[in-house]
């Protein structure tokens, strides 16, 4: 996707393969600033600090950290180790244990000086098909929403086409396009009239800081919203589709996303819009069916919550008085002194709630024959 006009992935080689780059999207968006990360504790620190995040990310970054690990010391302890700092960052999106299995796999059973190319080789691999699953995501979400929007009644056919999405599956989740993002960018590519309601998404806010940053950079209306108003955007017929990212799929459909996309989830069914999870088959968990009871929840500090993070000073006047690029981030308190909170970072939806997951491969129910009908002899183990 595109800055300023200049072409950019999340996620790139430095120095002949020494270190890596990403966006750091703490500082994102009012600083966009980019880090180089040279070692695998300054790989696995970046995920658990969410300077990267976002499920397909944190997966790529993970598998690029065994790299970096193993051009330091391609020894089995070295590996195992690595192995274990990069997974134990952040315990909710399966992709990062996929990656990290998956690049394992290929490096434990050769000598250990070829160990760290072939990490290489194979972190580029996942990449590259990070980006090739997001963009056919986007193509079937497209004829998803282009079907949508023609089945509207005559008097609304000249009305944009709303769709509203909870957090950031964007670009900036991904190492390109992103899931859930990614059929609006093909929509606005191609001439559809479309508009995104950006819920904020409390606590990080990642869809009023990061959602709103990409598609304003990349010219697609959109209004963020505070994330109570979904519900009464649905009961009034402004919402036409919900679509969102996933953290990790169950075999059943269930799907694990961030804090308060189960709470979208019923105001959909409630309001009869159609509700669509997009989602990269890295992200399917295979050994896990009841997502509610199975799936591991990352709870985060209560800070983010008793607390707002923002840019100071703010608002148009302030701009012009400050240069803005040396504005601060500051961190402002919300809640009475001594009053705890609680942060829960992820939760279920149940799959009777999901109309139908967008993948690579298509679209399919949210239940177990759906997604083995599109990945027909998956195992639980993989
Ligand atoms: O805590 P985050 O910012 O890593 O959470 C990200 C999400 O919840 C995304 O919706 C999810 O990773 C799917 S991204 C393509």
């Amino acid at each position: 996707m595109n800055i300023d006009g200049k072409p950019w992935r999340t996620i790139w080689l430095e120095d002949g393969g020494r270190s890596i780059g990403v966006i750091d999207q703490t500082q994102l968006p009012h600083h966009f600033t980019t880090r180089s990360l040279a070692s695998c504790a300054a790989a696995a620190e970046a995920i658990r600090t969410m300077v990267v995040r976002g499920a397909p990310l944190i997966g790529v970054t993970g598998a690029y950290g065994l790299m970096l690990a193993l051009q330091a010391d391609p020894g089995d302890e070295s590996l195992a180790l690595a192995f274990e700092q990069l997974n134990a960052t952040r315990p909710t999106a399966i992709n990062l244990r996929w990656a990290l299995e998956r690049v394992n796999g290929v490096v434990a059973p050769l000598p250990p000086e070829q160990r760290a190319d072939a990490a290489k080789a194979e972190a580029a691999a996942i990449a590259d098909e990070d980006v090739a699953m997001c963009e056919a995501i986007g193509s079937h979400g497209l004829a998803i929403f282009r079907q949508l929007a023609a089945a509207r009644p005559p008097e609304r056919q000249r009305e944009p086409f709303n769709v509203l999405t909870h957090c950031n599956a964007g670009w900036l989740a991904t190492v390109d396009w992103g899931t859930a993002l990614a059929p609006i960018y093909k929509a606005h590519r191609a001439g559809l009239n479309i508009h995104v309601w950006v819920d904020e998404t409390r606590p990080r806010n990642q869809g009023a800081s990061l959602t709103a940053f990409e598609l304003g950079r990349e010219g697609v209306p959109h209004t963020v919203i505070v994330d109570n108003a979904g519900g009464h955007l649905m009961q009034h017929g402004q919402v036409d589709a919900v679509i969102v990212g996933t953290d990790r799929t169950t075999r059943i459909g269930d799907v694990c996303n961030k804090i308060g996309t189960y709470l979208k989830a019923l105001a959909a069914v409630d309001n009869g819009v159609p509700f669509y999870v997009a989602l990269p088959a890295s992200t399917i968990d295979w050994t896990i069916g009841d997502g509610v009871a199975e799936i591991p929840i990352e709870a985060r500090s209560p800070g983010e919550v008793t607390a707002i993070q923002g840019r100071w000073p703010s608002g148009p006047a302030a701009a012009s008085a400050v240069e803005p690029s040396t504005a601060g981030i500051v961190s402002v308190q919300l809640t009475p002194d001594g009053s705890p909170g609680f942060n829960p970072a992820f939760d279920v939806t149940p799959a009777r709630l999901v109309t139908a997951l967008i993948t690579e491969r298509g679209m399919c129910s949210a239940s177990e024959e759906g997604l083995r009908g599109l990945y027909a002899g998956a195992k639980e183990n993989n």
